[in-house]
């Protein structure tokens, strides 16, 4: 016990409750069974353990007992199983049996960046750090499993949960992924992949029904899973609330059993989204092990005293129960609940670094342009400035508790505005003016199953907004340089659980308001606060600087201040393509119901594979900003790009090498991007698609060899008649760059066989 309270001390002191669970079951013994042995292997403890249920124990162990808790057999010492959202921080301490905060003044977590962020970073190994700064915290408050990552592929930018999940790319997506989940998992705590599968939409998102065809499904919404489970061994699924071609994802006898389960070999648990059950027999039988999102009486659902009297009359039988149960143990035994955790710290200043960097990674800045003679906008050098105007609302506004089951209480929060007066530390004059107030949102009607509710949403009065404006325009006028910070508001209708965008607009007439500031003072940087991307056609053009910087957590306004002063040459990339317009966007280019958001109940994904990039290639759809996009402080010359195939029986492999030299004069991360094309592919294949990325660090003048491995599955697509994934023999060429339309260089390869992958 005593560690335990150091990791915490000079914190917060964590509630007994939280203590209690992380005792060891029997810490005052030696272990006397097999199951209590940590010195057995998990499999022969699980076996040993289940052996000893009764009936209604192992029953009580596939069902809630509590909003985020199950199981737990106090006669045998296994505690309850805790869970937790995620993906981006640990979330505050709900009633047991209620949506309600349970009021603790010591649930709070270290706000990460979200999902968004995290992709732009392109930065496997801050990935891990992510999910095992998450998995840390996550032991200190006593949870098992965190909710997280989220990966659902972005079909559409108007998802309101586009700002959770990790771009529209699947390899990128999958590499973040599998470290997320190692990083976590390193860390005694459970990651839940999240939403299984081709949960693309809030709208309807309980009864949509999803109609994909096998090669988009496999080859664009499901490797990111695939790869979460067979290389980062994840231990728990969550299905979505969706339906996929007409049967439920919680219990779909396609996605869960066979897929899942017999192709990836995944063996830890099937969690329900929250209230996602909808009937014992396709729950008992179609994949899934752990109904949650229930209230009470928890006895009466879908898993529990229906399921229970399905066991006992023979209907259901009992290798089902037990295959289910093991499955939940294993996720027990491998979080250490069984054998007292590592205790774990909360919002150390490690975990505040890791949050740090994975912000500032993560900002993308997408123009810097000189105005006039002058230099490019940005860096600004407080040294020669002496007046600074931050406007805009988001740049005083904390983010971290935004997105409902997302939603992080911040231990502290560093606004933007908190950030630059921090880096210009009385150097400059720093003034602020609001410009612009984001709609207040209140989440004040009924809650649903899901425990969203319904939102109001009260916007500035005419005269309000033009009183703000005209204060802020004027301000800017006055200034040496300004820094606009807009955006979204994380709320209702502006990335937010439950409820899609009504389309790409920023909010409070932002886009008049960035015109007129420009106008007025043409040294202005624009800082997108938002999760998702957003229309900048009215004014893009005149504006010579634009950062996205997504919501950056705990750490956010540093983050932004050091890459809008310099400190650092941003270096994060688009994780999804930037849309001119709504129209350019795969699921809207028909602009009919039936491609988004559904019609008669179901969604048509006709665009098949062309998603994200894909389509632009594809169409010829010029977007704002591509896949990949981002530029930096410095620049970077790409040369001598060399590809050496290997065949072998298990289908062909390829290393590139290149020569990548920082030609600028400053420190600078690069993210070196591949991208395959099949020259004459035997079937539809999109244009190029990413299939290996590296982010290197390199200093001025110098020069790195970069090496990229591409494994088979790099240049196969899914054949839905062999049920296989197939390499076709011919040419496939190898686009080496700096985002999806930035190729610096090209080679290629030849594959003499067709070959059937394993
Ligand atoms: C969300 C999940 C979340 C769960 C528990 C659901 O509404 O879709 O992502 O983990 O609630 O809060």
């Amino acid at each position: 016990m005593r560690s335990l309270l150091s990791g915490i001390a000079g914190v917060a002191l964590v509630g007994s409750a939280v203590l209690a669970q992380q005792r060891p079951a029997d810490s005052s013994h030696s272990p006397r069974l097999p199951y209590q042995d940590p010195g057995k292997p998990l499999d022969a403890r699980v076996d040993d353990l289940l052996s000893r249920l009764t009936l209604d124990e192992k029953v009580g162990l596939v069902h809630a007992n509590g909003k985020f808790r199950a199981g737990g057999v106090a006669r045998l010492g296994v505690p309850h199983l805790w869970t937790a959202d995620g993906p981006q921080g640990v979330r505050e301490e709900l009633g047991v049996d209620s949506w309600s905060p349970a009021g603790w003044t010591s649930d709070f977590a270290t706000a990460m960046p979200v999902g968004m962020a995290l992709a732009s970073t392109w930065n496997v190994d801050l990935a891990e750090a992510y999910g095992g700064t998450v998995g840390d915290e996550a032991r200190a408050r006593g949870k098992h499993v965190i909710l997280g990552p989220a990966l659902n592929i972005q079909r559409t930018p108007l998802n309101g949960r586009t700002y959770d999940y990790l771009g529209e790319d699947p390899w990128l997506a999958g590499r973040m992924t599998v470290a997320y989940v190692k990083g976590m998992q390193a860390e005694q705590t459970i990651a839940c992949l999240k939403h299984y599968a081709a949960n693309n939409q809030e709208k309807d998102r309980g009864t949509i029904d999803v109609q994909v065809d096998e090669r988009a499904l496999r080859e664009i919404y499901l490797p990111a899973f695939e790869a979460g489970v067979r290389e980062g061994g994840a231990l728990a699924v969550m299905g979505g609330y969706n339906k996929i071609r007409g049967e439920h994802a919680c219990h779909n006898d396609y996605l869960l059993n066979q897929v899942l389960k017999r192709e990836w070999g995944f063996r830890g648990a099937v969690i329900s989204d929250w209230s996602g059950t909808h009937d014992t027999r396709d729950a008992a039988l179609k994949g899934l092990d752990l109904e949650m999102g229930t209230g009470k009486p928890y006895d009466q659902y879908f898993l529990a005293a229906p399921f229970l009297a399905g066991v006992k009359n023979g209907t259901f039988p009992m290798a089902v129960l037990d295959d289910k149960v093991r499955r939940n143990l294993r996720m027990l035994f491998a979080s250490g609940a069984m054998d007292g955790r590592r205790p774990g710290t909360i919002n150390t200043k490690a975990h505040q670094d890791v949050a740090r960097a994975v912000a500032t990674e993560g900002i993308v800045l997408l123009k810097n342009q000189s105005v006039g003679k002058r230099p490019a906008v940005l860096p600004l050098d407080v040294s020669k400035l002496k007046t600074i105007a931050v406007i805009g609302d988001n740049a005083t506004r904390r983010f971290a508790a935004g997105g409902f089951a997302a939603g992080v209480k911040a231990f502290h929060e560093i606004t933007a505005l908190d950030g630059i007066v921090a880096r210009v530390g009385g150097r400059a004059d720093v003034i602020f003016s609001q410009g612009y107030r984001q709609p207040e949102a209140s989440r004040s009607g009924p809650r649903d199953a899901t425990g969203v509710g319904t939102s109001e949403l009260t916007a500035a009065s005419p005269e309000e907004s033009k009183a703000l404006a005209d204060r802020a325009v004027d301000a800017a006028r006055r200034a040496d340089a300004v820094v606009f910070v807009g955006g979204l508001a994380h709320q209702a209708g502006g990335d937010d659980e439950g409820v899609d965008r009504r389309d790409l607009a920023l909010t409070a007439h932002q886009d008049k308001l960035i015109a007129r500031i420009v106008a007025a003072n043409p040294r202005t940087a624009v800082v997108l606060i938002a999760g998702s991307p957003v229309d900048m056609t009215a004014w893009i053009a005149k504006t010579p600087a634009v950062m996205q910087a997504w919501y950056g957590g705990s750490e956010a306004g540093h983050a932004i201040a050091a890459v809008v002063f310099g400190d650092v040459s941003p270096s994060g990339k688009l994780p999804c393509t930037f849309p001119k317009s709504l129209r350019d966007s795969p699921a809207h280019a028909a602009g009919d119901a039936r491609h988004y958001p559904g019609q008669g109940g179901k969604v048509f994904y006709d665009e098949g594979l062309l998603v994200g990039y894909r389509w632009n290639d594809a169409k010829a759809v010029e977007p704002l900003f591509p896949f990949g996009h981002g530029i930096g402080y410095t620049r970077f010359q790409y040369a001598g790009l060399q590809a050496k195939l290997t065949a072998a029986a298990d289908g062909p492999s390829a290393t590139l090498t290149l020569q990548l030299t920082n030609v600028g004069a400053r420190d600078g991360a690069e993210v070196v991007q591949a991208y395959v094309r099949p020259v004459k592919p035997p079937v539809m294949r999109p244009d190029k698609e990413l299939k290996a990325f590296a982010k290197v660090l390199v200093k001025p003048g110098e020069t790195k060899t970069v090496t990229l491995t591409l494994g088979p599955r790099a240049f196969a697509y899914y054949a839905p008649d062999a049920k296989a994934w197939r390499v076709a023999a011919g040419r496939y060429e190898l686009l080496v760059g700096a985002s999806a339309r930035d190729i610096r260089l090209t080679g290629g390869v030849d594959v003499t066989t067709s070959t059937l992958l394993k």
